[in-house]
């Protein structure tokens, strides 16, 4: 699903489940969504449910990893189980850097391990409020890029803006700001590969998909608590194939 040159562009949709949902409410989940062939639509649920949700119909997208790849690291997951089940992972999601204390270091070898087990990152950078007020969202996304892929033979890569400030608070950037810092992140990104995407994540919902996924240079979105309802990311995912080309 990672499109090829001169393909006609389409908006990537991740859905992050985060910690939420029972078993009963994956079991309904899964069989709202498997009604559609969702091409471009990406799931994350928790660690725990990925094999059940296994599907022809949407990929999966692991929310973490370990990077060692086996051994006495009791509660992990490693890539090297993850990569027979998923394709993608996100990686220095906000949440982990900043409730598990995930560091550059950490982050970077879960790069390694990721693209040892040919599963694709899906880097998370953003700013946070202070960060936002001291103009210094250029700096800090750029720190996060380089230190996460310096030195390494990156094949794909997703690189997922998410302004810390954003997300589940109902707020977004201007929409030119959005593009500026897509801007800059491909320049930084393309130095380490041709093949990456930039999606934009922090309270996209069914009003501001549309607008969103029109920002120039934006290859979709990192869904977080608007997809929990499956007939609402149907909805949205839907809305963007039919408004968005
Ligand atoms: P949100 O979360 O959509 O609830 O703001 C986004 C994310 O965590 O990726």
């Amino acid at each position: 699903m990672f499109l090829e040159k001169g393909a006609i562009m389409e908006k990537i949709i991740i859905a992050n489940l985060k910690m939420n949902l029972t078993f009963d409410e994956i079991k309904k989940y899964k069989n709202e969504i498997e009604k559609y062939e969702m091409r471009n639509f990406i799931l994350a649920p928790s660690t725990l449910y990925l094999s059940y949700l296994k599907s022809d119909k949407y990929e999966l997208c692991s929310q973490n990893g370990y990077y060692v790849d086996s051994g006495a690291f009791t509660g992990e997951t490693s890539f090297k189980q993850l990569k027979d089940i998923v394709n993608y992972s996100l990686i220095g999601h906000s949440e982990r850097r900043n409730n598990f204390n995930e560091s550059y270091e950490i982050v970077s070898k879960k790069i390694d391990s990721c693209i040892e087990n040919k599963i694709i990152p899906i880097l998370c950078v953003g700013e946070n409020e202070i960060e936002k007020e001291e103009n210094l969202q250029y700096d800090k996304v750029s720190k996060e890029i380089v230190s996460a892929l310096k030195n390494k033979n990156v094949d794909k890569i997703i690189i997922a803006y998410e302004p810390i400030w954003a997300m589940g608070t109902g707020n977004i950037p201007k929409y030119e700001d959005i593009e500026n810092m897509c801007n800059y992140i491909k320049n930084i990104v393309k130095k380490y590969t041709k093949n990456y995407k930039i999606i934009y994540g922090g309270s996209v919902n069914n009003k501001n998909i549309i607008d969103i996924c029109k920002v120039d240079g934006i290859d979709g979105v990192l869904i977080g608590g608007a997809s929990n309802d499956p007939k609402n990311i149907i909805d949205m995912y839907n809305t963007v194939k039919k408004y968005v080309k």
